[in-house]
């Protein structure tokens, strides 16, 4: 799912929701991945960013999914919706991936035995977008 935000007839954000999976005890678990979101440099800090997370959320909860996840800020995400996801019995798909980035939104069909490690889907890994890359080495 992707979604753009307009402002008199300008796109100034978007944000998309692709389709990843949970590899949980039971089965494997259709999941989403929130990536990326942008928003225009000039309409930035007005709240458009925290209106399209809102939005790509209510989307993936009303089609009934369990999980979005995504890499990202702690502070930003933490205070919309998201939580560590490491903590809530997650295991992330990278060791590249640092670990306060790693995050979840639960959404209202989550249930307790969905855990698991999050898989990326083949497209990820072959733009190589998974995880943070030493830019040293
Ligand atoms: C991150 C981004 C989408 C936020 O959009 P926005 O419309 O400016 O966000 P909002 O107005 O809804 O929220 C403003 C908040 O975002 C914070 N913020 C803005 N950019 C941030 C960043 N790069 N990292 C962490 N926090 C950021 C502001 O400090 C403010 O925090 P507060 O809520 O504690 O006051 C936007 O800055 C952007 O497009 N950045 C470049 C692309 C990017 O980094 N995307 C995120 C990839 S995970």
């Amino acid at each position: 799912m992707s979604f753009v935000a307009v402002v008199d007839d300008q796109v100034v954000g978007h944000v998309l929701l692709s389709a990843t999976r949970l590899d949980a005890p039971r089965r494997i678990v259709d999941v989403l991945s929130l990536s990326p979101l942008g928003v225009v440099p000039e309409f930035q800090r007005r709240g458009i960013g925290t209106q399209l997370i809102a939005h790509a959320l209510q989307a993936a909860d009303s089609q009934g999914v369990p999980l979005v996840f995504l890499e990202g800020s702690p502070h930003y995400y933490g205070t919309r919706g998201f939580e560590g996801a490491g903590a809530v019995g997650f295991r992330s798909p990278s060791l590249r991936i640092p670990e306060a980035a790693f995050q979840v939104a639960r959404l209202s069909a989550h249930e307790p035995w969905m855990t698991g490690t999050f898989v990326y889907s083949e497209a990820f890994w072959a733009f190589d977008c998974v995880g943070l890359r030493d830019p040293e080495a």
